[in-house]
């Protein structure tokens, strides 16, 4: 039998979440300690998947390689994007249409978002339409930053809009970043240069009466924005809460859900939780408070800390004293000095250094 193929997008895996990440990370880009591209592994090879091939950059090949996470039982190749030369959303599906080949319809995924999706059905819908491309479709309020359907006939897509002005979407059914195409599409997109699937393959498409859609109502994140992603790891908790089992330790307050990884230290009197994420090896000193946050490996959070509704970035050190406002992110390996206090909504960027207290919202780069 041939085997079932997924192709995923994911040209900024390494840097998700700008600024919060260095151009060094240590470890990928987790969720509830365990990173995305096993999330993604795991969903697939429960699919029936059998081989996923990563449409990277070299860099992002460097860190997926040295990191080696876990397959799932996949086969998994690489399909690197030319250096200096991001191929867009389509150009890494020509690239790798050796790798993919032609005998059978495949998985496209964006590499950013975590979904519920059932790639099964997704392929069931396409194998019956006959369609040459059929995308997940799920609804939201604001159409406007994604890539919008207009359905007729029950599944097929007649309009395909990416990021259509505020008011003139022709629905609120988006792109979910998660497709089944036939080896037909590779004749559609031109070799050799960037190009977008959402601009130039699906209208194209649309308009030949070849693009269906399929509507999904799980659960849908896209974890490049910092609030979804906070609220992707809630839920993720929520979802684990009765099957991790945490002792009651003797110094320190645990409030759950709450998940603390390999080499965690806490001292006396702090409270970390609920829904405080700690990764591999974070250092957390006295009378500290976490709360709705997420803390990246090798943090350092000094005693009397008070951080709720933050990202702190891998090996970022957070002074005695500091409060973190909600919606704040301190990039990685980034210091904040003792006693100062961050607004809400506050971003730090990667290995700078905060002296002084910011009261207003903004990016500090
Ligand atoms: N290899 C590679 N090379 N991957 C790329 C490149 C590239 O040059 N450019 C983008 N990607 C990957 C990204 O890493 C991401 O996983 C995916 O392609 C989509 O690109 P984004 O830049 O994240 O697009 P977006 O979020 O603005 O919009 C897309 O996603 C929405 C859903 O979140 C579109 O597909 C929309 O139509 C969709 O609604
Ligand atoms: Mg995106």
């Amino acid at each position: 039998m041939t085997p079932l193929k997924a192709l995923i997008l994911a040209g900024g895996f390494a840097t998700r979440l700008r600024p919060l990440s260095c151009t060094r990370p240590k470890t990928l880009f987790p969720i509830v300690n365990k990173p995305l591209l096993q999330w993604i592994f795991e969903r697939l090879a429960n699919n029936g998947v059998d081989e996923a091939i990563l449409a990277v950059n070299a860099l992002t090949q460097f860190y997926i390689r040295q990191y080696r996470p876990p397959k799932c039982g996949l086969k998994v190749r690489f399909s690197i994007d030319p250096p200096k030369m991001p191929l867009g959303t389509a150009g890494p599906i020509k690239k790798a249409e050796k790798l993919i080949g032609h005998e059978e319809p495949f998985i496209v995924l964006n590499g950013d978002i975590f979904a519920d999706i059932s790639y099964r059905e997704l392929l069931d819908t396409h194998r019956k339409s006959g369609a040459l491309a059929t995308i997940a479709l799920c609804k939201v309020e604001e159409p406007s930053c994604f890539g919008v359907a207009e359905l007729v006939n029950g599944n097929r897509i007649k309009r395909f809009i990416e990021k259509p002005a505020k008011g003139e979407a022709p629905s609120n059914l988006i792109n979910a970043g998660a497709y089944v195409l036939s080896p037909e599409v590779f004749d559609y997109i031109p070799e050799g240069r960037a190009v977008s699937i959402e601009r130039e393959v699906f209208p194209k498409l649309a308009e030949e009466g070849k693009l269906f859609g399929l509507c999904v109502n799980g659960l849908w994140m896209d974890i490049g924005k910092p609030q979804e992603y906070l609220d992707t790891n809630k839920i993720i908790l929520d979802s684990l809460a009765n099957r991790v089992k945490l002792e009651k330790p003797k110094n320190f307050e645990l409030k759950k859900p709450v998940a603390l990884d390999n080499g965690v230290s806490v001292d006396d009197k702090s409270i970390i939780g609920p829904y405080a994420i700690l990764g591999k090896n974070v250092k957390v000193g006295k009378n500290v408070q976490i709360c709705n946050s997420v803390i990246f490996p090798d943090a350092e959070i000094d005693d009397f800390a008070i951080i709720n509704g933050a990202i702190v970035g891998e090996g970022a050190r957070i002074g005695k004293h500091v409060k973190l406002g909600k919606g704040c992110i301190v990039g990685d390996q980034a210091k904040i000095k003792d006693g100062i206090h961050l607004h809400d909504g506050f971003a730090v960027c990667p290995a700078k250094e905060v002296t002084e207290n910011i009261l207003k919202p903004k990016i500090d780069c």
